[in-house]
């Protein structure tokens, strides 16, 4: 049985009695509306980790002024009876005053410079100061020996290797695959408030991402397929944020440069925003 705790000391009671007894501990943050892509990290948790601890929580210092927080979605006994069959131990359900006892607005924050200013950092301004800040936290509150990801955020991963390195937070990070629709659609929370016309229409960023490594390999240079890409991505309806080729770490490839390559999308489709990217060697 799932046991959910909200109270940081009853956590750490936990969390200590499991390390007395040399259990290791994964976890996997959330700010819940859980899917089956959150259920496959609870699942790669499970397999590399002894116990696993969930956490739901819907961060306000990630949102922007303009992004609506108070409409969340916000689904907790569907999210604790996921949880409970993907085999999670604790749901860590932490209060906004338990997580910032300042207040938001008087927290200690986090910055992860540099990589933190583009692609979604450049149209979300302060977002991934937010992630930094509550994942800072929840690191701290949890003590796991592994937390993992999703990599369909691609570029938060990356916020976080970068911040668990220099920081040396005692805690290794692992990726789970981007779990996709039969169509090829990533498995997305924001898929719910798609119309059915432009659910059809959503998939065309899988096969977009393919269509841009295929031309990555076939030597196009890497400024003409961001162009052509950003074009076919309005002829098919979508305002792009973005549609890039970067390296793991977000810098921009060398037209012809081997190694390992990633391609990267951002577009709104209605009121929708997706992301997805496609990891490849180059
Ligand atoms: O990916 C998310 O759901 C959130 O950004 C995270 C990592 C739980 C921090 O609030």
């Amino acid at each position: 049985m799932i046991e959910v705790v909200d109270q940081l000391d009853a956590l750490r009671a936990r969390i200590v009695a499991w390390k007395r007894d040399g259990l290791r501990v994964g976890f996997v943050p959330t700010m819940g509306n859980l899917h089956a892509g959150h259920f496959s990290l609870i699942e790669l948790a499970r397999r590399h980790t002894d116990k696993v601890v969930a956490s739901v929580f819907v961060n306000p210092t990630q949102f922007g002024p303009n992004e609506d927080f108070g409409c969340y979605p916000r689904t907790p006994d569907a999210d604790a009876e996921g949880l409970q069959a993907a085999g999670c131990n604790v749901l860590w359900l932490p209060s906004v005053g338990a997580m910032y006892p300042y207040g938001a607005d008087h927290a200690v924050q986090m910055h992860v410079p540099g990589i933190t200013d583009t692609l979604d950092g450049a149209s979300r301004p302060g977002h991934f100061d937010g992630v930094a800040t509550v994942v800072t936290r929840l690191f701290n509150q949890v003590q796991a020996d592994v937390a993992v990801f999703g990599c369909k955020d691609y570029q938060q991963l990356a916020v976080i290797r970068y911040l668990v390195r220099d920081l040396a937070f005692p805690i290794e990070i692992m990726a789970g695959d981007t779990l996709r629709e039969a169509d090829g659609l990533a498995m997305s929370s924001r898929n719910q408030y798609l119309s059915a016309e432009n659910r059809a229409i959503a998939p065309t960023i899988h096969r977009l991402l393919q269509a841009m490594r295929d031309a990555w390999h076939a030597g196009m240079p890497r400024e003409g397929i961001e162009a052509i890409a950003d074009q076919f991505l309005r002829t098919a309806g979508f305002v792009p944020d973005y549609a890039v080729l970067r390296r793991p770490d977000l810098s921009e490839p060398m037209d012809g440069e081997g190694g390992a390559l990633v391609a990267l999308v951002a577009a709104r489709l209605g009121t929708t925003r997706l992301i997805d990217n496609l990891e490849f060697d180059a």
